[in-house]
């Protein structure tokens, strides 16, 4: 049986969860895969922190070069995070000719090609399935499932901790705050969570996806992105009695109504998603993702999507694959990303259409209804209902209007047109809707 020498750098919660995993599972693996898997070291920033996950204290260091630099390691796995230290150590190794796994979205995302390509001109490879959707190894079905397939649309739950976090705020009305350090705590927030609740690490994703998908490569400049911030428990509610759940939903689709046929549309952002579409039951850390294939039709992938386990589960399947080329010498048997269309295009995002939900606080006085639907009837925007609740307290009133398709550009200039009149008050909030009729 042959051996693989393996540098884990970064020994923190995904770096710990492979450390444990090739120790609990490493027979099974050497049995299935008929090479055994070798951590030789493991590289952290502090030798003295106290771990969740204990390392054994030989294989410990802090100095990543001269680990990657070793001619006794065959493979360096990247869990750092950030990209900055990240894009040095994966440049180092694939310069040295040695395979490369990351579960690092943010450097695939902004420096993908540039690493293939460099993987590439070295005869090794680059492996990134934990990049996407924790445990549900969602890489792998993009680039070999359903490589026979043209993929109209992708609809994804991408964030874990977005999702944990507007899963508890409907389940218990709770703050948003208090539940985003429950989910730091549970080690599935990145080292800075706002990359989570701004939806940028699930940008990075949909980028990744969107990539794979259509063949050309998306960077993030070009992906329309909203977090989770503002989203309130009264959101949560109204949505609720519409029958619609709110989800930081990452949407790939064609884009209707642009002057480009082929363009797509791609976006991060909350979204409105109707109860009884299988995506809104997603609960808690888990993602779900659900693609169209024009051959295979409608398929849904669901599973653990942050975390110490799910994630570590990913990292080795790369590093089953890795160990596997290394063995029989293959580079690049199903390439990391194969450009196919290269002259795709992203629509832009204001030329895109939706229907949406728009909240607004109003002072309840007649007359403040119709100069709404007004400013809505002349931006030829149609209303399909309305909720004014009894009960309130003082002289204003939350108003929710559902409103059938727009685009954003139109709906941008009505919304800026009510927020002036004076018997509505404060930001009015506007949500996207997906009914998944494309
Ligand atoms: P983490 O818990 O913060 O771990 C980072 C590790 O890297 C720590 O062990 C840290 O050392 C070490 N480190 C950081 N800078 C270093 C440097 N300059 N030199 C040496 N060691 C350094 O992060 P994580 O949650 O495991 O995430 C790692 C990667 O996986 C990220 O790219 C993240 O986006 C991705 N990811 C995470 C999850 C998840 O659920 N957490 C899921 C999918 C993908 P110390 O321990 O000494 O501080
Ligand atoms: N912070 C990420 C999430 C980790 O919450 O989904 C998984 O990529």
């Amino acid at each position: 049986m042959g051996k693989v020498n393996v540098a884990i750098i970064g020994g923190g919660t995904v770096g710990g969860g492979v450390y444990q995993a090739l120790k609990k599972n490493g027979r099974l693996i050497a049995s299935r895969l008929g090479i055994s898997l070798s951590v030789r070291s493991v590289v952290v920033r502090d030798l003295q922190k106290t771990r969740n996950v204990k390392i054994a204290k030989k294989l410990l260091s802090t100095d990543w070069k001269s680990v990657v630099e070793d001619p006794k390691i065959h493979l360096v796995i990247e869990l750092v995070g950030g990209v900055r230290t990240a894009k040095q150590i994966v440049k180092k190794a694939l310069a040295l000719g040695k395979p490369v796994v990351t579960a690092n979205k943010a450097l695939i995302s902004e420096f993908g090609e540039e690493l293939f390509a460099l993987a590439d001109e070295n005869n090794t490879n680059l492996y990134y399935e934990a990049s996407v959707a924790g445990g549900i190894p969602i890489i792998k079905v993009l680039r070999e499932g359903l490589i026979g397939n043209r993929i109209p649309y992708i609809y994804g739950i991408l964030n874990g901790t977005c999702n944990y976090i507007l899963t508890r705020m409907k389940r218990e009305g709770s703050e948003f705050g208090g539940v985003l350090e429950d989910a730091q705590r549970l080690g599935y927030a990145e080292a800075e969570p706002s990359l989570d609740v701004d939806g940028i690490d699930a940008m990075h994703k949909a980028g990744i996806l969107g990539s794979l998908a259509h063949g050309f490569w998306i960077p993030p400049e070009q992906i329309h992105v909203e977090g989770i911030r503002g989203i309130s428990p009264l959101d949560i509610q109204f949505s609720e009695q519409l029958g619609y759940t709110i989800k930081l939903l990452a949407t790939i689709k064609p884009a209707k109504k642009t002057s480009d046929s082929c363009a797509i549309q791609i976006s991060v952002c909350p979204t409105l998603v109707p109860n009884h579409h299988v995506l809104a039951g997603v609960q808690d850390v888990f993602n779900a993702i659900f693609i169209g294939g024009d051959i295979v039709g409608e398929t849904l992938y669901y599973g653990r999507g942050a975390g110490q386990d799910a994630t570590a589960s990913a990292v080795v399947s790369d590093l089953a694959d890795a160990a596997l080329d290394l063995k029989h010498d293959t580079h690049n048997r199903i390439p990391p990303f194969v450009p196919h269309s290269e002259d795709g295009i992203v629509a832009p995002w204001e030329k895109t259409v939706a229907p949406f939900y728009l909240r607004l606080n109003v002072v309840d006085r007649p007359g403040t209804m119709s100069k709404i639907t007004a400013i809505l009837a002349e931006s030829n925007i149609g209303i399909s209902s309305i909720i004014q609740p009894e009960g309130h307290e003082g002289d204003m009133v939350p108003l929710i209007l559902m409103v059938h398709d727009a685009s954003i550009e139109s709906m941008n200039h009505a919304v800026e047109l009510i927020r002036k009149l004076k018997v509505v008050r404060g930001i009015p909030k506007v949500i996207r809707v997906e009914n998944f009729e494309d």
